[in-house]
């Protein structure tokens, strides 16, 4: 078939749209994501689903809740190497802080964090922070309701 594209005899198909380049740190998030998995449901305080409107990328995030302070998280990633290291880093930076602080960051904290991402890829950080704080609303409505751990 010599007309079909990305055959040995043709080469690899022209790459269409835009290059995107990633700093290490970036690049080093999205190959080794921390915090990635779920917490089981003993262990959950807190869950956030939120999805990407731009792209229909999908966060999940847990959170389990010690006095007053985040003890564990960990996340699921649908998108793109973006998403996951943007993810990640919130992640650690959300870890072991108390609520009202976790509550305060930003998805400017998490490109500074990482020591910047493509403009075009910003808004691939908030899916960790909105998550975040879904995750946050939802063990606030568990206490509410005296379903959740302080
Ligand atoms: S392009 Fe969808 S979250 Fe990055």
């Amino acid at each position: 078939m010599d007309d079909e594209p990305g055959t040995e005899e043709q080469g690899l198909p022209e790459m269409a749209g835009p290059v995107i380049y990633y700093n290490e740190t970036v690049l080093e998030h999205f190959v080794c994501p921390r915090n990635v998995g779920q917490l089981d449901d003993q262990e959950t305080d807190g869950f956030g689903l939120v999805g990407d409107p731009i792209c229909g990328d999908q966060m999940k995030l847990w959170i389990s809740v010690r006095d007053g302070a985040i003890a564990r998280i960990a996340f699921r990633s649908f998108g793109c190497p973006g998403a996951i290291a943007t993810s990640s880093m919130l992640t650690e930076l959300a870890d072991g802080k108390t609520i009202e602080e976790a509550k305060r960051i930003t998805d400017d904290d998490v490109v500074e964090a990482l020591g910047g991402i493509p403009e075009r890829k910003r808004h691939c950080s908030l899916l960790g922070v909105r998550a975040l704080q879904a995750a946050i609303s939802d063990w606030e409505r568990r206490r509410a309701a005296g379903d959740g751990r302080p």
